[in-house]
């Protein structure tokens, strides 16, 4: 297939009757992460949800491989490749490794596809999902919305409360997926690491795209980033936008 695999065009999405996401156009081209990046209360969620059909797209258009999107149930957007790993998702505690994977398992689903992206689910088939590590259950949760074989994941926010050397590690994984054929629209808040596995980027502020580009154009330019997230940047706050934006 040639062009985006994901494509957005003119997209406004609502919480209830409120207007939040004004106007988005943004393309995931095949094989590539794409980046969101925004400060918190932008709305990266709500663009998200509204991608996925849980928050309500009121105008534009939503193509998933050519096949408009927008008025689909959110399950037949499922159905039709879209994966989505919501923001604080987490694990069926009391269930084992093996038994999360299988209850998200839809049609031809591969185990061992995730088992091989991720060796250290395969070391725990057996364990009850609570008593992995947080960076090991944002694995699982990745994992049970790579099960169903989707053309492209939205992925918001996995960092949570993890070390910064286990986000790296749960990069690295986003990276390889792009390697299996699916391409990731990413939102993440250590936006430093975010901008090193993704291609293109989006800046978000006040539900608006003020930035769209490639991510090289921000990458460690904490100061440019700060300007986009907030508007322009004061005498001296050049640290502090290293800072916030991490
Ligand atoms: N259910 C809701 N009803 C009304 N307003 C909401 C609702 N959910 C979110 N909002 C508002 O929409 C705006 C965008 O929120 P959203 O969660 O999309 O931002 P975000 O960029 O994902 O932020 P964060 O980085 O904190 O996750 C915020 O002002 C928020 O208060
Ligand atoms: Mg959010």
């Amino acid at each position: 297939m040639s062009g985006p695999v994901l494509a957005l065009k003119g997209v406004s999405v609502n919480r209830g009757e409120v207007p939040i996401v004004h106007d988005v156009s943004l393309d995931v081209e095949p094989g590539t992460v794409t980046v969101v990046l925004g400060a918190n209360g932008a709305g990266k969620t709500t663009l998200m949800d509204g991608i996925a059909g849980l928050a309500k797209a009121t105008s534009g258009t939503i193509q998933l491989g050519g096949t408009a999107m927008e008025r689909l149930p959110v399950y037949k957007r499922a159905q039709a490749g879209l994966g989505y790993v919501e923001q604080a998702r987490t694990v069926f505690r009391t269930l084992t490794v093996e038994q999360n994977l299988l209850v998200s398992r839809s049609g031809a689903g591969d185990l061992e596809t995730v088992y091989g992206l991720f060796p250290e689910l395969n070391k725990r088939r057996g364990l009850q999902a609570g008593h992995l590590s947080g960076g090991e259950q944002q694995m699982l949760v990745l994992g049970r919305a790579l099960i169903s074989d989707p053309k492209v994941v939205l992925i918001d926010e996995m960092s949570l409360g993890l070390a910064p050397v286990v986000v790296r590690r749960l990069m690295h994984a986003v990276k390889d997926l792009v390697g299996l054929g699916i391409a990731v629209l990413l939102i993440e808040q250590f936006a430093n690491l975010a901008l090193e596995v993704g291609a293109n980027a989006y800046v978000l502020r006040k539900g608006r795209v003020v930035f769209d580009g490639p991510c090289d154009e921000l990458r460690g330019d904490g100061e440019r980033l700060h300007e986009f997230y907030f508007g322009a940047v004061p005498a001296g706050a050049g640290a502090e936008a290293e800072g916030e934006t991490r």
